[in-house]
């Protein structure tokens, strides 16, 4: 690809913006954020990195978004982050305000690109970013379930000790308290995890993976967690970049699957070169099915304010 653009300059924005050039995802990166300085900084050295880590993405940060024109990719991590004692929902109104704006200029300047959403709240921000830019569904995805499941695996591996590469999951829903891990879609190099573990042991896990996000706040008290959202973010972009059709749990705007319609959902997705490729719908328990619709229900709540 020849542009991606991340906008938002802080901890998630410069660390996708490093992951990215460090894959060679794209010839040019492009990396925005409204403070004069940051994003011309941090891209400046990340570049003076290339000779050393072996990668000839050009890094570039700027102010303005004539840069990003023709990016075939931007990800979305502009806005201000959790504090201890913050829920998503407080980063609401701000949150909204900003991702709308952004949105707008992307669409300008790159009216055929791909939006990665990852600022919080996520499934609303995901809605937001969907209507400002006037994109289809295909085009506007949400960064949350690739990290709540590499969470959840994490936890696993850490149980079992195991390599977290052999730990199969996936977790669906809003990102937030009310997420879905699906257990009877949790495997251990395709043996159920719960022939492995005690059931009451994989519901702590369950537990901690839902407040994942907040056990990394109350430790950092200054922000929320970077590293491993970057990750996820630039893991969606890889398997767009190439086209892999890989499925990962990802937020979509959903049009009648799983029973719901009009509203950004983590599901199981397909993406490939096109974005969204499709919305694989699987077999609930009727436990998880119960627990989906009430994440649904949490994500429509904040919907309604925006
Ligand atoms: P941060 O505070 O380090 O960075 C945010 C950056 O956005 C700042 O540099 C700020 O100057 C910039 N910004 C603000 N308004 C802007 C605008 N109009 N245009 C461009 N840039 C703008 O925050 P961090 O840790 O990077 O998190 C970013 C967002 O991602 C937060 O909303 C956070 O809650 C969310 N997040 C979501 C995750 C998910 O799973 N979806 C995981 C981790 C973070
Ligand atoms: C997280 O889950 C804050 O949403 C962010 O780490």
């Amino acid at each position: 690809m020849d542009k991606i653009t991340v906008v938002g300059g802080g901890n998630v924005g410069a660390t996708a913006a490093q992951r990215i050039a460090e894959k060679e995802l794209a010839r040019e990166v492009v990396l925005i954020d409204v403070v004069e300085g940051i994003p011309q900084g941090k891209a400046l050295d990340q570049w003076q990195s290339a000779s050393i880590e072996g990668f000839d993405s050009r890094v570039i940060g700027t102010n303005g978004y004539e840069e990003a024109a023709g990016s075939g990719i931007f990800i979305v991590t502009a806005g201000i982050a959790r504090k201890p004692g913050m829920s998503r929902d407080d980063l609401l109104q701000t949150n909204a305000r900003i991702v709308r704006e952004v949105s707008e200029n992307i669409a300008r300047v790159a009216p055929d690109s791909i939006i990665i959403m990852v600022s919080n709240p996520l499934d609303v921000m995901s809605y937001v970013a969907m209507q400002a830019s006037g994109f289809p569904r295909e085009r506007v995805l949400g960064m949350a379930g690739v990290l709540d499941t590499a969470r959840y695996r994490a936890f696993i591996a850490l149980e079992l000790d195991v390599s977290v590469e052999d730990i199969q999951a996936m977790v669906l829903g809003g990102h937030g308290d009310t997420m879905v891990p699906l257990i009877s879609y949790t495997t251990v190099s395709g043996i159920p995890v719960t022939q492995m573990m005690e059931r009451s042991r994989l519901d702590e896990i369950v537990d901690r993976t839902r407040k994942g996000g907040a056990e990394i706040v109350s430790y950092l008290k200054t922000g929320s967690a970077y590293y491993a959202p970057s990750a996820a973010a630039v893991q969606m972009a890889e398997a767009i970049v190439k086209d892999k059709k890989r499925i990962l749990p990802c937020a979509a705007w959903l049009q009648g699957e799983y029973g719901m319609r009009d509203l950004f959902l983590g599901v199981p997705c397909k993406l490939g070169r096109g974005g969204l490729e499709k919305i694989i719908e699987v077999e609930l328990t009727d436990e998880e099915r119960e627990a989906l619709e009430q994440s649904a229900e949490a994500v429509r709540e904040p919907m309604r304010l925006v």
